[in-house]
């Protein structure tokens, strides 16, 4: 599966995404700066129903938003951007692993710190610019992790 947008097709592209994506847990967002992941990610909340996705501060490790499922449960996205992180341990620090397996939506900005913490059924996802400024999002095999 891959999707192809623009800005504007962004919520339409985040709507066929959690058709496609329905249970999975962990993701990873693979991707340049300035790619999109992060607008990215805050469209893929704001899809979810997060109503103050917008409103997180830029530069914190790990955001926490609030949503309710179909059946009005409460339940939680974490967004987790790792740049600022050295190695295993500072991510151990910041509490990323504890994120990582509790029983909520993860998507991870610059995973290759925590490689190895990773649940296995992990998502990968990779990020591109065209050179129309249009954004690729397609799944990348795990294997190639
Ligand atoms: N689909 C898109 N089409 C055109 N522009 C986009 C698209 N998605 C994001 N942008 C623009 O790209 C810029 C960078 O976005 P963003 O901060 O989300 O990138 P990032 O990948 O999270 O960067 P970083 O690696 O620095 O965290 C923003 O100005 C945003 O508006
Ligand atoms: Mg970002």
């Amino acid at each position: 599966m891959q999707w192809t947008f623009t800005l504007d097709q962004l919520p339409e592209t985040a709507r066929q995404f959690w058709e496609h994506f329905a249970d999975k847990q962990v993701f990873t967002l693979d991707g340049p700066m300035g790619a999109g992941k992060t607008t990215l990610v805050k469209a893929l909340c704001a899809a979810k129903g997060v109503e103050d996705a917008t409103a997180s501060p830029t530069f914190s490790i790990i955001n926490e938003y609030a949503y309710r499922d179909k059946q009005g449960q409460p339940r939680r996205i974490f967004h987790l951007d790792l740049y600022r992180l050295k190695d295993e341990d500072d991510a151990i620090s910041a509490g990323v692993e504890d994120t990582l397996y509790q029983d909520a939506i993860s998507f991870v900005e610059w995973p290759e710190v925590v490689a190895h913490m990773l649940p296995p059924d992990t998502i990968h996802l990779q990020l591109e610019v065209q050179p129309d400024q249009k954004r690729i999002l397609r799944e990348i095999a795990s294997s190639s992790k």
